[in-house]
């Protein structure tokens, strides 16, 4: 476990108060950073998986876990010691409003990190976003285990909750092959698919069945005492699997969603999507009527099933590893529609008028996703794919350098369901009140698919999810009666049926929010195989003055080209803008 003091170094301390101006800094040797990643890839067999190229952090996978603190900048240094791929690292659920190279996106936000270079990230949560994140590598499929626990600790606003200590719960999915054989073939023409998930891990153990097969390597253990309180971070990090989850004996009670406190609420089951993180209260038993007890996982909405398991241990460290069951001691829920949908509740009301209601919508923008089959497969969202390099560099780069794509058209997009097609991207402006629908639809074959929808940039009032078409009257009736949602930031698109007719619409799941800061964000797909297959789009919220002021060329100059002077390597220290250098914020308010 990796706890961060911060450490303000000498250069911060030059810039203690707000940083006005923006500038470039050389991160030289008296500049040290608060965490250090380094990315490399081997050879590693976990039991029950063939030995394969896999892409670690720290050497691990999962890599360490990170603890910051809301409302304090801090810089992550991130190496790519991978000779020959290259790298970002995303900080998943994260806004990053205040330092938009920093999301570690390579569609948007910055150059990957050429092979033996590194790229210093800045991170700075607002106040009142302390919860359960996690981090990951967006470049290509490397999110299968580039990845690991990312948790902000509550500090400026206290966790309305009181427990002993908290548990991370970390489900990841193995797959036969390495990450670039899957990758390649997702965009091949035809389709060569990755194959089911071989198990649900969690913190990096597992052991079960695949599709019949069993696999009784050892199993992860979560040791607690009696008649204590646990907080149980459950983070979905899954690359493909919708997880059922429950755990023998035991009931949970939900306290946090994707980074915000809601109010108790008792359950039995969690379904956990890839990209969706839940913390909840787990009170052990006073008299245990044994030591050990099942966390049962189980695959949802695939052809095949995965069933793993971990341990919760109340007896003494065993001596010998744990196995798994020789039959499941849980029968868990087989459906997944709307999951919690209208019953999680914020902790606090919402402050006045921070949830819009209907009448303060200014646009209404339905995104349609809808698998193409003629030629390659793929995703699309309003008729548009984002597998073809377009542009071919970074979105935001692309805008800075004003060659290869002009700033998105808003009277285009008004004309073409909101997305314009010449920059192909969603555009909106600073202070509009946005519902965004997201519509599944019939693939040209008829097939339907879940789809845990995530957005960059912003935390969003999730509006709920339905069957057919959305019909805004009759859901904010049910608002209404449920009581005012939560934030997220990932969400289930479901399926209502396994196949429809081509482009019929069945299912929907909405969103609500107000656009307050600039900046250009993904939308997508959080299943990586379907965002590979072009399951992304692209927000731009503001004007060209207001994403492209803030910091000015010549100060960008060096996150222009890829390995460029924000890049630093064995030979050169990188310069890099600070956006947001204090130890209390910089006036980037209180998230609400
Ligand atoms: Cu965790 Cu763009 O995603
Ligand atoms: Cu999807």
């Amino acid at each position: 476990m990796v706890l961060f003091k911060h450490t303000l170094s000498a250069i911060c301390l030059s810039l203690a108060l707000v940083v006005a101006d923006p500038q470039c800094i050389t991160h030289n040797e008296t500049f040290v950073p608060d965490a250090v990643l380094r990315v490399s890839t081997s050879n590693i067999s976990q039991p029950c998986y063939p030995s394969k190229s896999t892409v670690l952090v720290n050497g691990t996978s999962p890599g360490p876990e990170l603890r910051i603190k809301e409302g304090i900048t801090y810089w992550i240094r991130v190496y790519n010691d991978m000779t020959d791929k290259n790298l970002t690292m995303h900080w998943h659920g994260l806004t990053q409003a205040m330092a938009p190279f920093s999301d570690g996106t390579p569609q948007v936000s910055q150059w990957p990190i050429p092979p033996l270079h590194f790229f210093d990230y800045e991170i700075n949560v607002p106040i009142g976003m302390a919860g359960t994140y996690f981090y990951h590598s967006h470049e290509g499929f490397q999110a299968v285990s580039a990845t690991g626990p990312l948790i902000v600790e509550e500090d400026r606003v206290p966790c309305p909750y009181q427990y002993d200590e908290d548990k991370i719960i970390f489900l990841q999915d193995v797959f036969t092959k390495d990450e670039s054989t899957i990758e390649a073939g997702l965009v091949a023409s035809p389709l060569s698919w990755s194959g089911e998930t071989g198990m649900i891990l969690v913190n990096g153990k597992g052991g079960g069945s695949a599709n019949g097969t069993v696999c009784n390597a050892s199993l992860s253990i979560i040791d607690v005492q009696r008649g204590k309180t646990y907080r149980l971070r459950f983070i979905g990090a899954t690359a493909l699997t919708f997880a059922s989850l429950a755990l023998e004996g035991h009931d949970l009670e939900i306290i946090e969603a994707d980074g915000h406190s809601t109010q108790p609420h008792n359950t039995s089951f969690l379904q956990l999507g890839t990209g969706q993180r839940f913390s909840a209260l787990l009170h052990t038993k006073p008299n245990p009527e044994k030591s050990t007890y099942y966390l049962q996982l189980e695959s949802r909405e695939r052809p095949t099933l995965t069933r793993g398991f971990a341990v919760l241990n109340y007896g003494p460290k065993p001596s010998t590893p744990f196995t798994p069951p020789s039959q499941p001691p849980l029968t868990l829920p087989n459906t997944t529609l709307g999951f919690l949908d209208y019953q999680l509740h914020p902790f606090l009301p919402p402050k006045d008028g921070s949830f819009p209601t209907a009448q303060d919508v200014t646009r209404r923008v339905t995104i349609t996703v809808h698998q193409r089959v003629s030629g390659q497969t793929v995703w699309i969202e309003n008729h548009y794919d984002w597998t073809t390099a377009f542009p071919a560099e970074p979105y935001l780069v692309s805008l800075y350098k004003n060659d290869s794509i002009e700033f998105p058209s808003m009277e285009r997009a008004l004309a073409n369901n909101g997305i314009d097609p010449i920059s192909r991207a969603f555009p909106a402006q600073i202070g509009e009140v946005l519902e965004i629908v997201i519509q599944n639809t019939g693939a040209d074959a008829g097939g339907l698919d879940i789809h845990p929808f995530h957005a960059h940039g912003a935390h969003y009032w999730d509006l709920g999810s339905g069957n057919g078409t959305y019909d805004a009257t009759t859901n904010e009736a049910k608002i209404a009666a449920s009581g005012p949602p939560i934030q997220r930031d990932t969400t289930m698109l479901y399926r209502y049926a396994k196949s429809t007719a081509n482009g019929t619409d069945m299912g929907w799941r909405a969103w609500r929010l107000k656009i307050t800061e600039p900046g250009v964000w993904m939308v997508h797909c959080h299943i990586l195989q379907h965002m590979l297959m072009g399951m992304q789009t692209i927000w731009v919220m503001g004007n060209e003055t207001e994403v492209l002021g803030k910091v000015k060329r010549p100060d960008v100059q060096g996150y222009l080209e890829y390995g460029g002077s924000v890049y630093g390597n064995e030979n050169r220290w990188p310069s890099v803008v600070h956006f947001t250098d204090n130890e209390e914020g910089d006036g980037w308010s209180d998230y609400q």
